[in-house]
């Protein structure tokens, strides 16, 4: 069966996702587009012979239509979200799933009264091949119990619309969102510690950040944002276990030798770092609603812990202290992990 899908916000990742569900992703076909800016959904929807709806209510009630796709602006999606799950549908959310936790605890009922899951949200990096070999040996107790894990996140540079918070709710999230699922734990503590600031920024921006959380298990993260590093697109993660340690992978590159130096290239953007997951994770998402299952990626729950999390770091950032993530436990609903 051809899933149809409906796409709401055809900026930047919609427009990604559109390609990648028409020309990557077999099984599914783009049926239905609306965007605010009329003349963006209108070119989007060409480009792929979709129809043009008004707005996100109308798109997601269209006959045609057999699942969502929410890539508008975050503030957003919480009622794109739960309009979708009013309708019986499935719905793949971007992140975050909401900007608050009180909107994700309202989806999370929601879905929750329908009886069965409909929403995943996108969080790719559980989709890329170095982070499930991680997974898989942390699974499999060869480092032992986790005890420690040092990650950084840095990129080349950011624009002067990218704020202080954003380095906790929109770059840090993804560190979040991953940890859990790969220490299938819950992070209850964040604190934030402001190095020197690099003199590569914005004036209002703080540049680095060190983010450092504790998980129920009493494992330690340090996690270190730096969006100004000038040099690449480079994310990195060590798990530190009682006998052992495991590392994510660099991307392939080749090694080039030549006038008397030996260099490896470093990727300038995530785009590139992360293109196969987000195809895996569109092709796995369409692959269980084509066979009519439920999605076994990220879950509502999932949206709820990295929103609590995210926005508890902004507030350790903010205050200076070390601040508790106060999550509610998790319904039984919720209780199966997702994708091992
Ligand atoms: N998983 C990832 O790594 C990743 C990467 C990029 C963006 N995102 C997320 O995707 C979302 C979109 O990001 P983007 O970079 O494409 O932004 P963007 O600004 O390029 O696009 C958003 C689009 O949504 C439209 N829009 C806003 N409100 C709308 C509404 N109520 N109904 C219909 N359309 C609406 C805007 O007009 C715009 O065209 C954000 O939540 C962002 O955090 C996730």
């Amino acid at each position: 069966m051809t899933v149809r899908v409906g796409v709401i916000g055809a900026g930047w990742i919609g427009q990604d996702h559109i390609r990648r569900l028409t020309e990557t992703v077999t099984g599914a076909q783009v049926t239905a587009v609306t965007d605010i800016d009329a003349a963006r959904s209108q070119e989007a929807a060409a480009q792929v012979g979709a129809e043009v709806f008004a707005d996100g209510g109308e798109l997601i009630a269209a006959d045609d239509v057999d699942a969502v796709l929410v890539t508008s602006w975050g503030p957003t999606h919480a009622e794109h979200v739960l309009s979708a799950i009013a309708s019986g549908k499935p719905v793949f959310c971007e992140k975050p799933l909401a900007t608050t936790a009180e909107d994700c605890l309202k989806i999370m009922e929601a879905e929750m009264a329908h009886g069965r899951r409909l929403v995943q949200v996108g969080f790719m990096r559980r989709y890329d091949a170095g982070y499930r070999q991680m997974k898989q040996v942390i699974s499999s107790g060869r480092i032992g119990e986790p005890l420690m894990v040092h990650c950084a996140h840095r990129n080349p540079s950011v624009p002067e619309s990218y704020t202080t918070d954003m380095a906790a709710l929109d770059t840090a999230v993804h560190e979040i969102d991953v940890l859990r699922w790969l220490l299938d734990d819950e992070i209850v503590s964040a604190q934030v510690v402001l190095p020197r600031a690099t003199s590569k920024r914005y004036e209002h921006l703080r540049d680095p950040q060190i983010m450092l959380y504790e998980t129920v298990k009493g494992i330690r993260i340090d996690l270190e944002v730096f969006v100004n590093c000038q040099y690449g697109y480079d994310i990195q993660c060590e798990t530190v276990g009682e006998h052992g340690l495991v590392r994510l992978p660099d991307p392939a590159a080749v090694d080039v030798r030549t006038t008397g130096q030996r260099s490896t290239e470093v990727l300038t953007d995530w785009v590139g770092r992360f293109v196969h997951a987000f195809d895996t994770e569109f092709r796995e998402w369409i692959a269980n609603l084509a066979t009519g299952n439920e999605p076994t990626g990220p879950s509502a729950w999932d949206g709820y812990a990295a929103t609590v999390v995210s926005n508890a770091t902004v507030e350790a950032r903010k205050s200076g202290r070390i601040v508790l993530t106060d999550m509610k436990p998790r319904p039984a609903f919720y209780a199966t992990r997702d994708i091992a």
